[in-house]
C-alpha cells in the first residue's frame, strides 16, 4: 500500500482529464509530491509550480481546475493553498488499507526488493592494530552497521568489510620492543595496553638511542619478506588487538563478512602499479611515483614512495580492484571520518582516470563529523581518551542504576540495562544527520523522556505490555474505528516509514531511519494517553490492539535497522 504511488496516479488521472492531450508535463508526480508540513494542511501536496509553463497557466488556477476533477473514495476531499493542491484521505478508508497491508506481514513492513541481484561493499570500522578502539571509531563501527541492515531489509547482498589499519612501520618497531623488553604473559594479560607500553618506551629509548629506528625498520624489513619469527609476533599481536575489540563487537551485536586489511594488499599493488604505468599515468616527481590530478583541481596522489613502498592509498587502490574482481559490487562504501576526504576523492579519481566507469557512481565516500565527550574533543597526546569498552559499560552500569529506581520489580534486570545501555550510546550516535559533529552526554543519552534511545525502547516495551494484557479474543478487528486525530497521525507515520527507509538507503543516512521510528514512538504515546485501548466493543478493541501490534513491530524494526535491541520488558 503506496499511499504516495496511489495520490501520484490520481493527480495524472486528474492532469488527464483536465487538460486532455497537454504536452511537457513532468513525468514521475510522486517525487514531485510533498508531505505538508502539518498535518491540519492535508496527507500529501501536489505543487503545481511546475505546470504553469507547459500549461500557461498560473499554479492557483491550475490547483483549482485539477480540484475539480477529483473523483475518488480514497479522497475524502481536496483544498487549493496558493498554488498547491492539498488531499486530504479518507480517513477510514486510509486506516483499512493501511492496517490490511501492515498486518499483512508486520515486520516485512519498510522492506523491500529495491536491491535485489545487486551487491554493496561497506568498509566500517576498520580499526588499527595495536591500538586501543577508542571513541573515534564509533562513528564509523554503528554508522557502517546501521547501513548494512538498511541495505539488506532493501534487498541488497551486503559484505561487511573491516579494512585493518595493520601496515607500516610502528609494527616493526613494536616486533622490536617486544623483543627487547616484551614479556608475553603481560601482552596477554593487558593485551593492546601492554603493546602501547612497548611502542611509547621504543620511543622513549630511540631518543638516547637513534640507532634503535634503524633495528625498528630491520624488523619491519622482516615483516615484508616474511621472516618467520617477525610474522609470528606480529600476528599474534594482531590477534590479540581484534580479541580485544570482538568484546565491543559482540556488545554491539556486530559481526563482518571480511577482515582483510592493509596488509592482505600489499602484494596485490603490483598490479595496479603497473596497469598506471601501462596507462601512462604514472609520473616521477623527486623520485616518487604519482598521479598528477592537476586537472581534477587537487594535490598529486601519492602511489610509490622514494624508498620504493607502497602508502596507505596506494593499498586501498589494491583493493577496491580485489572487491570489485571478488564481489562483483555495484556500490562500495567507506564510512570514515570526513578527515579523510581528499583520500577518498583522490584515489576514486585515479579509478576514474583509469576508465573504469563503475568509479563515478560505485565509490562511495560515507563522511561524518566528529565526536566529543562531554564537551571534550578526544585527544589521543593529552590522554583524554575514550575506549569504548569503557563507555559501553558505562552505559550498562548507569542504565541498571536508573531501571533498579524505575522498575524496582523488574526481573532480569541486567539484560534489560545493557540492552537500554548500549542501545542509548547507539542512538546517540545515528540521532542526528552523520556529517554533523556529535556532543555525547550521558546525561542527554540516558534520559527516558526526550528524542533517545530509553525512549524509543520504553514505548517499544509499552506495546509488548499493552499486548500481554490483551485477552485472548477472535474477533475481526474494526480498523474503521481508527479515525481520530491521534489514530491518523501514527498511521500516517506508519504508511511513510517505508519511504523512511529507502531514503536512508538512497542517502547512506541512518538518521532518517532513527528519526522516523522516534516520530513513531512519539505518537503512540500520544495515542496511547488520549484512549483506552482495551475496552466492551470486541471490534473496535481488535483495532486499537492491532494498531499497537503495527507500532511495536514497526518501532522493532526501526531499532534494529540502527542497530538498537528493543527489550519486552523495562
Ligand atoms: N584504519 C583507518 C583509520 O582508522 C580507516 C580505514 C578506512 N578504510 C579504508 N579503506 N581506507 O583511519
Amino acid at each position: 500500500m503506496d499511499m504516495r504511488q496511489q495520490i501520484a496516479d490520481l493527480v495524472k488521472e486528474m492532469l488527464n482529464a483536465a487538460y486532455p492531450g497537454a504536452e511537457g508535463l513532468p513525468e514521475d508526480i510522486a517525487s514531485l509530491l510533498e508531505v505538508p508540513p502539518e498535518a491540519h494542511m492535508g496527507d500529501y501536496a501536489f505543487p503545481c509550480f511546475r505546470l504553469s509553463k507547459a500549461l500557461r497557466m498560473g499554479p492557483p488556477m491550475i490547483a483549482k481546475k485539477l480540484s475539480e476533477a477529483v473523483n475518488k473514495p480514497e479522497i475524502a476531499r481536496v483544498e487549493c493553498v496558493g498554488g498547491y493542491l492539498n488531499f486530504f484521505f479518507n480517513r477510514e478508508n486510509f486506516a483499512k488499507d493501511l492496517m490490511g497491508a501492515i498486518m499483512a506481514a508486520p515486520e516485512k513492513w519498510g522492506s523491500s526488493k529495491e536491491g535485489e541481484g545487486k551487491t554493496v561493499c561497506i568498509d566500517y570500522s576498520s580499526i588499527n592494530i595495536a591500538k586501543r578502539f577508542h571513541i573515534g571509531h564509533l562513528s564509523t563501527t554503528v554508522i557502517g552497521n546501521a547501513l548494512k541492515r538498511i541495505y539488506e531489509f532493501q534487498g541488497w547482498k551486503t559484505v561487511g568489510i573491516n579494512h585493518l589499519g595493520d601496515w607500516g612501520t610502528q609494527f616493526g618497531k613494536m616486533v622490536c620492543a617486544y623483543k627487547k623488553w616484551g614479556v608475553k604473559e603481560k601482552v596477554e594479560k593487558d593485551g593492546v595496553e601492554e603493546m602501547n607500553r612497548l611502542y611509547v618506551r621504543f620511543h622513549e629509548e630511540a631518543e638516547k638511542d637513534p640507532a634503535l629506528e634503524d633495528e625498528g625498520r630491520a624488523w619491519f624489513k622482516k615483516i615484508e619478506e616474511g621472516d618467520a619469527e617477525a610474522l609470528e609476533i606480529f600476528h599474534w599481536f594482531k590477534d590479540v588487538t581484534l580479541k580485544d575489540a570482538m568484546k565491543v563487537y559482540d556488545t554491539l551485536g556486530i559481526t563482518f563478512d571480511s577482515y582483510a586489511g592493509e596488509s592482505f594488499y600489499v602484494d596485490k599493488t603490483d598490479r595496479v602499479v603497473n596497469e598506471l604505468k601501462e596507462k601512462g599515468l604514472l609520473e616521477e616527481s623527486e623520485g616518487a611515483l604519482i598521479v598528477d590530478l592537476e586537472n581534477e583541481k587537487m594535490p598529486p596522489c601519492l602511489i610509490i614512495k622514494r624508498d620504493g613502498t607502497t602508502i596507505y592509498a596506494t593499498r586501498d587502490l589494491a583493493a577496491i580492484f580485489y572487491r570489485k574482481d571478488t564481489y562483483n559490487f555495484d556500490k562500495c562504501l567507506y564510512v570514515v571520518a570526513y578527515q579523510q576526504d581528499l583520500h577518498f576523492r583522490q584515489i576514486f579519481s585515479v579509478v576514474d582516470k583509469m576508465g573504469y566507469d563503475w568509479a563515478k557512481d560505485g565509490l562511495i565516500h560515507v563522511a561524518f563529523g566528529m565526536v566529543s565527550y562531554e564537551g571534550q574533543t578526544l585527544a589521543t597526546r593529552s590522554g583524554h581518551v575514550v575506549y569504548l569498552e569503557d563507555l559501553l559499560r558505562r552505559a550498562q552500569e548507569k542504565a541498571l542504576a536508573i531501571m533498579q529506581e524505575k522498575s524496582p520489580n523488574l526481573e532480569n534486570k541486567e539484560e534489560a540495562a545493557r540492552q537500554v545501555g548500549v542501545g542509548a550510546v547507539v542512538y546517540a550516535t545515528l540521532q542526528n544527520n552523520r556529517i554533523k559533529d556529535i556532543d555525547f552526554w550521558w546525561d542527554r543519552a540516558l534520559n527516558f523522556d526526550g528524542e533517545t534511545g530509553p525512549y524509543v525502547q520504553y514505548t517499544h516495551a509499552r506495546c509488548a505490555s499493552v499486548l500481554r494484557k490483551a485477552p485472548e479474543s477472535n474477533v475481526a478487528a474494526d480498523y474503521s474505528v481508527l479515525t481520530d486525530d491521534e489514530a491518523q497521525a501514527l498511521l500516517r507515520l506508519l504508511s511513510r516509514f517505508p519511504e523512511a527507509v529507502e531514503e536512508a538507503c538512497l542517502r547512506n543516512e541512518p538518521s532518517i531511519v532513527t528519526r522516523a521510528t522516534t516520530e513513531i514512538a512519539k505518537a503512540y504515546n500520544k495515542y496511547y494517553y488520549e484512549h483506552r485501548i482495551l475496552d466492551d466493543n470486541a471490534a473496535a478493541t481488535a483495532a486499537r490492539l492491532d494498531l499497537t501490534r503495527a507500532c511495536q513491530q514497526v518501532i522493532k524494526t526501526g531499532l534494529y535497522l540502527i542497530g538498537v535491541e528493543a527489550p519486552e520488558r523495562m
